[in-house]
């Protein structure tokens, strides 16, 4: 028989794309699906970027790119870094791939060895292809729990307890996802405190909701004295200027550069090339757009954070940032009598016409936290308002106890 590998068939997911399979599936049915699964800006990317991906285009620049990018795009990347997070980042260390999300598995496979034990430390909740891309290299998952009773931060001195011999990477991401929760510059200090006294350990740290803190600053871990050589700072062009689909993050770290270089090289090549010259204009031209963007989210959050919070059964912490609500709906799964959050998403999709994810589609429930869906708020204000008056009435019409 033709084989399948386990490493194959045991890959994970990114469990947005199967649930967006299902609505998509009833929209074509006629049903009327108010959507909040979906991770990308509502937003069509600017005019003035499409310009420039189409200039690059009739200019010819269509063959490979060298690996880590082109120069320009590396330069505009290094100053961005360089200003946007306070530190002096040059050019050569930053690499050019197809997303941010690349850089996963790129940082993974260059700081940890295959079926050696290496420990990987991630957020749970978190992004679902950090641990997959963890056991699919090779690595042993460590998960660190997030609490709602930190603000969806973790528990600094339990990661002290995780890291071992085995430890090579901390994976962090702020703001966050699926929580929303951004990690303020004290806990940040106390993580580089603790990370500093281990001479090989790495941290990535997913920054690409970095232009999305509503409430205060943006930090960088990589911004402590002694982190910037150890920190893969990943960030990109697809949520700050709605270009989800353009494929293009980036990467800094001044040892890492050359050997993700020689993952991509053996990998993609080279990302896409004219729309290097569509992120190269995206970061260099005028901002207003993208900023404009930006406070949409901040108002859509205020308004989907206080509606959630009137429906009965549905509490919601106010997030710090990116474009995530994450509801504890322990309550409401009580009220009509749904096992958990998952059976309430599904009801919620199927009664109310609401679509969300929920809990496990980013990891394991952590213990004594409750029942939680996200949504994601990067819709319309008249798609927030009726989602939560379908919740609101659903919740009222089925209630068993
Ligand atoms: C935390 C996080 N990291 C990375 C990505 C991927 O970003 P990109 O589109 O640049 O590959 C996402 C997208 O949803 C995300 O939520």
């Amino acid at each position: 028989m033709l084989g399948i590998s386990e490493r194959t068939r045991s890959l994970g997911t990114e469990n947005a794309f199967v649930v967006l399979k299902e609505v998509g599936e009833l929209i074509r049915q006629g049903k009327d699906v108010v959507n909040f699964c979906i991770g990308q800006p509502d937003f069509d990317t600017p005019e003035y970027i499409k310009e420039a991906a189409i200039k690059a285009i009739k200019e010819g620049k269509t063959g490979y790119t060298p690996s880590p990018g082109i120069p320009e795009l590396r330069e505009a990347v290094a100053e961005y870094f360089s200003e946007t997070r306070n530190i002096d980042v040059k050019p050569d260390w930053v690499v050019i791939a197809n997303g941010a999300k690349p850089f996963i598995s790129y940082t993974i496979l260059s700081v940890t060895d295959y079926g050696k034990g290496e420990e990987v430390l991630y957020p749970n909740p978190g992004f679902p292809i950090y641990e997959s891309q963890i056991r699919a290299n090779g690595a042993v998952p460590v998960p660190l729990p997030l609490y709602e009773s930190k603000g969806y931060a973790f528990d600094v001195e339990y990661m002290e307890k995780m890291i071992t011999e085995k430890t090579r990477l901390l994976i962090l991401n702020s703001p966050h996802n699926p929580t929303g929760g951004v990690l303020d510059r004290d806990i940040l200090e106390q993580i580089a405190d603790i990370v500093k006294r281990h001479d090989n350990l790495w941290v990535f740290s997913d920054e690409v909701y970095s232009r999305m803190v509503h409430d205060g600053e943006f930090v960088s871990i990589a911004s402590f004295p002694g982190m910037q050589e150890r920190t893969i700072i990943v960030d990109g062009v697809s949520k700050t200027y709605a270009m989800t689909g353009w494929r293009i993050g980036f990467a800094a770290n001044e040892k890492l550069a050359t050997h993700i270089s020689r993952w991509i090289t053996n990998t993609d090549s080279c990302a896409a090339h004219p729309n290097q010259y569509a992120a190269l204009a995206a970061l260099t031209g005028p901002q207003d757009e993208s900023e404009k963007m930006m406070k949409s989210f901040k108002k859509r959050r205020d308004i989907i954070v206080e509606g959630l919070n009137k429906i009965e059964g549905i509490k919601c912490l106010k997030p710090g940032g990116a474009f995530y609500a994450w509801p504890n709906v322990t309550e409401a799964c009580r009220l009509v009598g749904v096992k958990d959050s998952e059976e309430f998403r599904k009801q919620l999709l199927y009664e109310a016409g609401v679509a969300v994810l929920s809990d496990i589609h980013f990891g394991f429930k952590n213990e004594g936290e409750g029942e939680h869906i996200r949504f994601s708020y990067a819709t319309s204000e008249e798609n927030i308002r009726e989602g939560l008056n379908r919740i609101r009435r659903y919740i009222e019409e089925n209630r068993v106890n």
